[in-house]
């Protein structure tokens, strides 16, 4: 069922359109309303009472998801049920938090691999190539983690631009460094060529064939044999694991290279807090779900097209981006689970930066654009880089400060009536999301609360949250444009660019 026909969608429509209902400076001095729309799980707080919502408006969002079969699609999702019907696969990133269902296999074979690098002093540099789900978690996550990096120097390499790899090679050394080929389907253009531009490199340098200098991570083994890797130098994973959503497999190994295994346990157990959390509490404290129909209220019915993501933390400066895939490449779909075409739209545009840069940048738009774009602001109350350290302590408290004078701003505004453009028109909505420190475990639940949030809004939308489609097209037609006997098919103008 897509979202219009869900029979509670009439009535908050209805409720949308009396947008100055919501005004925000009466809504925040409700203290019960305050009360119930702060939530907390595990380590991370969140704060939703900056929302433009009701309590009439929260009690049909609460219906309009037991309208959807929220909890037994949850429960489907979970139990295996094939529901990414247009690639007829299971999602199956979930059993990787799980501890009793963690492959203890492959997870002994990539702790022992781990172990065994982290402990040569011999290997300075690891390099990994992958784009998109095969670098953007581990890049977030080894960057958000970097207080807890202690093995050797990660690199990432996703872009085919050939200025990524040149620069990561010259600071690399043959024989001290190991190359991770990091794709689930081992076709994707840029990780093949830069793969083979690293061959060439190790060729170069006398350092190729060796053994142990190339591995894959894939599921994919038998493109990843053809290409060259040795067997034993690759980890599985299995397809029910969507890029996006799998960090928490052999994807991850960078990340597991960089903070060690026991670190990155706990980055799992932060996650498997919510993926208990989400498949049992009740709608009305499950935040997974309520900060999906949020997401879902602000886009399909207050009509606002963009979700900007704010972390108010410099080693967040990768997070933005994540959530940019994760949930536009997840629910940024025009038809339903059906192939019928969506009557009211989806997943909102995802962007972002780092607070207090942005503030300096676009949050003039935000402030006073004529489109309204609710923001998620992130705070991590206590500095994981600097704690302790009195010397930055002061500048770490006007940080946070900053966070919350961005909220407040937004919701209440100022109005000048004598001089209009210093007037802040307010109302504009934002969500509060800190924790005390960025350790792993509070990561690893933070991660998962945004998947969970993406695949819940899915289901309220009615569309497949697990393929991407949409990214093909493109990929083909460069493909013609680079293939001679092709290129005659296209226009002029496309042609002549490569004379
Ligand atoms: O281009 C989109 C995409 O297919 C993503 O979904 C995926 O994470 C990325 O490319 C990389 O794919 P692969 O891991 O197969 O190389």
């Amino acid at each position: 069922m897509q979202l219009s026909q869900n029979p509670i969608t009439p009535i908050l429509k209805t409720l949308a359109g009396k947008k100055s209902a919501y005004n925000l400076e009466i809504l925040l001095n409700d203290d019960a309303r305050v009360r119930k729309l702060h939530f907390k799980l595990g380590g991370i707080e969140v704060d939703l009472s900056r929302q433009l919502i009701s309590n009439e408006v929260w009690s049909n969002l609460l219906e309009l998801a037991r309208q959807a079969q929220i909890m037994p699609k949850i429960n489907e999702l979970t139990s295996g049920v094939k529901i990414n019907i247009s690639e007829g696969r299971p999602v199956t990133h979930f059993n990787l938090r799980s501890i009793s269902k963690r492959d203890s296999k492959l997870w002994g074979r990539l702790t022992g691999f781990v172990k065994e690098i982290r402990n040569r002093k011999d290997i300075l540099d690891v390099v990994n190539i992958g784009i998109g789900g095969s670098h953007l978690g581990s890049l977030m996550v080894n960057t958000a983690l970097e207080a807890y990096s202690d093995g050797p120097n990660i690199h990432y390499v996703s872009n085919i631009d050939p200025s990524v790899i040149s620069d990561v090679l010259q600071k690399c050394t043959p024989t001290k460094t190991i190359f991770i080929l990091n794709s689930k389907s081992f076709t994707t253009t840029e990780v093949l060529k830069n793969a083979s531009l690293v061959r060439d490199w190790l060729k170069k340098n006398n350092s190729y064939p060796s053994e142990n200098v190339i591995y894959a991570v894939t599921a994919s083994r038998n493109n990843a044999v053809s290409w060259g890797v040795n067997e034993d130098n690759i980890f599985d994973f299995e397809e029910g694991i969507g890029g996006r959503y799998s960090v928490w497999s052999a994807v991850g190994l960078p990340l597991m290279l960089s903070i060690g295994i026991k670190h990155f346990q706990e980055f799992l157990n932060g996650a498997l807090l919510v993926d208990d959390h989400f498949q049992t509490e009740d709608i009305l404290k499950n935040i997974p779900i309520i900060m999906s129909l949020i997401r879902v209220w602000n886009r399909s019915f207050l009509n606002y097209s963009s979700h900007a993501i704010i972390p108010y933390d410099y080693t967040l400066r990768n997070f933005s981006p994540y959530v940019q895939q994760l949930e536009m490449e997840s629910n940024g779909k025009l038809v339903d689970l059906e192939g019928n075409t969506l009557d009211m739209p989806a997943g909102p545009l995802i962007w972002g930066g780092t607070g207090t840069d942005a503030q300096h940048s676009f949050f003039q738009f935000l402030h006073q654009g004529v489109e309204v774009v609710p923001v998620d602001i992130l705070i991590p109350k206590i500095s994981s880089k600097f704690e302790g350290n009195n010397e930055y302590a002061e500048s770490h408290k006007i940080l946070v400060a900053n966070a919350l004078a961005q909220a407040e701003a937004l919701a209440l505004g100022r109005n000048n009536v004598t001089q209009p453009h210093k007037s802040f028109p307010g109302n504009r909505p934002s969500t509060i999301i800190s924790w005390e420190q960025s350790s792993p475990y509070n990561i690893g639940t933070l991660l998962a609360l945004y998947e969970n949030i993406t695949i819940s809004s899915g289901f309220i939308w009615g569309i497949n949250s697990f393929d991407q489609w949409g990214v093909e097209l493109g990929k083909e037609i460069a493909k013609d444009l680079l293939d001679n006997t092709k290129l005659s098919n296209f226009r002029p103008q496309v042609r002549n660019f490569f004379k």
